[in-house]
């Protein structure tokens, strides 16, 4: 493969990509990546109106996108999502399963109901979204390639977010287990494990409701994530992004069933 092949085998041309989570953090910078290299993007959200802002920047700056109101929790409603966008569009090549919810406390007084959202979107969701795309995909003769979003979470011991922690660990076992069972159909399934990214999730800690920054509080939050990390730094929604984008597209051919870590560092597997 000549240089030029190679950097072309990034584009995703031609593709129809969903990604959920679209309209926020590393979902909508993915998104925005996808539609940059080609790909007819459908973005999911909770939000709607997020999913749909960051479909209109894509439309913007030239791509094609749409923005969609979805629950990832609700099985049901994934399955009608694909099957509408295969409807519409005839086929889906990419689907990335972004959307994540955080909840914080300790473990030993966790309550139920928290763990019970938390597996309902963070772990059950995702697993609805590579059942609907991979069912799509495997009957597809150019198959398809599905991407998980874990954390570094599921890499290091993660006291006060156990549950969180618990469902990114089941992500990557998700994603092995099914690139196996899906591998020899021509669908490839890897995760993503960020470290610390800045983005509405991580925001919490110092972004007022008023969406002002408390810029002390930001610094105290920020400052021990750096230190944590041997490059010294946090993490911008496009640095994941750019994993998204190559474990979607044809320069990861070869790979599937594996977890890309763009996390500075804070993790070494
Ligand atoms: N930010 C980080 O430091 C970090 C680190 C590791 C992993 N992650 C993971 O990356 C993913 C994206 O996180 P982010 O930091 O961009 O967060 P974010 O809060 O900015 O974005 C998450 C998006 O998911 C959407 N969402 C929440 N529940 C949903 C549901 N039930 N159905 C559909 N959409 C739903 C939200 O509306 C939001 O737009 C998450 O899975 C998160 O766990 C983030």
């Amino acid at each position: 493969m000549d240089a030029s092949t190679l950097i072309d085998s990034f584009r995703v041309d031609g593709r129809v990509a969903v990604i959920t989570g679209a309209g926020s953090g590393i979902g909508r910078a993915s998104a925005l990546a996808l539609a940059g290299a080609g790909a007819t993007v459908v973005c999911a959200d909770i939000d709607r109106d997020s999913a749909v802002e960051t479909a209109a920047d894509i439309v913007g700056a030239g791509g094609r996108g749409e923005g969609v109101g979805l629950d990832v929790s609700v099985k049901r409603a994934v399955d009608d999502l694909a099957e509408r966008v295969v409807a519409d569009h005839g086929g889906i090549h990419i689907w990335a399963n972004i959307a994540g919810i955080m909840v914080e406390g300790p473990v030993l007084d966790a309550p139920e109901e928290d763990l019970d959202r938390i597996l309902a979107v963070n772990l059950k969701g995702v697993l609805f979204g590579c059942q609907a795309a991979g069912r799509v995909m495997v009957g597809q003769a150019d198959g398809g390639s599905i991407v998980n979003a874990s954390s570094a979470a599921a890499d290091v011991p993660s006291p006060n977010v156990v549950s969180y922690a618990m469902c990114k660990a089941g992500v990557v076992q998700l994603t092995k287990s099914l690139a196996y069972e899906i591998g020899r159909k021509g669908v490839r399934v890897n995760a993503v494990a960020p470290g610390f990214v800045l983005t509405g999730m991580t925001g919490r800690y110092f972004v007022r409701p008023d969406g002002t920054v408390d810029e002390e509080m930001q610094e105290a939050v920020l400052a021990p994530m750096r230190k944590a990390t041997p490059l010294r730094s946090i993490g911008e929604p496009e640095d994941i992004a750019a994993a998204v984008l190559y474990l979607a597209s044809d320069a990861s051919r070869f790979v599937t069933g594996q977890v890309v870590r763009p996390n500075g560092g804070v993790a070494m597997l």
